[in-house]
């Protein structure tokens, strides 16, 4: 009667967001430098853009560098940067050729300036694509992100462009880096830490937590299908009454 799961399996969710978390501790774990564990994940990074593409994911998010990373030592701060510049110079072709699109949010300013051309010329390169919508969060605090739209819309309103009584929830979300990106739909974090870490405070308010015990360099495309499993067993309510309940 119900065979019709095998043939049409369900929709995978439009957004899924990742906090890719335990890279130190995989390096830890094998008495190498945490550097060691950062080049892994760059390797389950590309691994993971290309299985989310593969399962259907309209938009992926990673979550690269917070705004409180940057408090880190900076010998690996500047490491992290230096694989940062190798991952967009060494993949931007091949996002490109998988129709890909990039975009990067975040506090631009806090990067240098050569992190910021590349960046610059990799969004413009794949602004057409639409197979896949790559979202890297990169110098992002959700805070930061929230008080910067406050700011803004402050300042149209002082510039007489704004009228205060129409500042609703549209008006706040429109001026955030993630202006044009809808919502999570599935936040993932690795490592087994159960929190958000500043991550998209705003836009998670109904999105579903996965939490894996995996860390980030072990991760692979059978994590992110059995997540996005579990994300199938849920029922999302937006607030509403349960299915059948009526
Ligand atoms: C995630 O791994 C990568 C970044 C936050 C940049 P960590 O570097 O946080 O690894 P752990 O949490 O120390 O294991
Ligand atoms: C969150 O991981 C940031 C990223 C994954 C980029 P952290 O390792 O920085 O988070 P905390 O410090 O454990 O909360
Ligand atoms: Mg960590």
């Amino acid at each position: 009667m119900r065979d019709s799961q095998e043939s049409c399996p369900a929709e995978p969710p439009v957004h899924v967001a990742i906090i890719m978390d335990g890279n130190g501790r995989w390096a830890k774990a094998r008495g190498l430098p945490r550097t060691a564990g950062h080049k892994k994940g760059v390797e389950a990074v590309r691994r993971t853009v290309e299985a989310a593409r593969e399962l259907g994911v309209g938009y992926l998010t990673i979550f690269s560098f917070s705004s409180e990373n940057w408090r880190r030592p900076e010998e690996e701060v500047s490491d992290l940067m230096g694989l940062l510049r190798f991952y967009l110079r060494s993949e931007i072709a091949e996002l490109h050729k998988a129709g890909i699109r990039l975009r990067v949010i975040g506090e631009r300013p806090r990067l240098s300036p050569d992190i910021v051309r590349l960046i610059e010329n990799a969004e413009e390169l794949t602004a057409g694509n639409t197979t896949m919508t790559l979202v890297v969060a990169l110098s992002y605090g959700s805070r930061q992100e929230i008080v910067l739209a406050a700011r803004r819309l402050a300042e149209e309103a002082r510039a007489g462009r704004l009228d205060p009584e129409s500042i609703d929830e549209d008006a706040l979300t429109g001026r955030l880096f993630t202006a044009d990106i809808p919502d999570p739909d599935l936040i993932i974090r690795t490592s087994g830490e159960q929190r958000l870490s500043n991550f998209l405070l705003w836009q998670s308010a109904y999105a579903e937590f996965v939490f894996t015990d995996t860390l980030w360099p072990d991760f692979t495309k059978r994590d992110l299908e059995a997540a996005i499993e579990e994300f199938h067993r849920r029922e999302r309510r937006f607030g509403a009454t349960t299915a059948g309940s009526r």
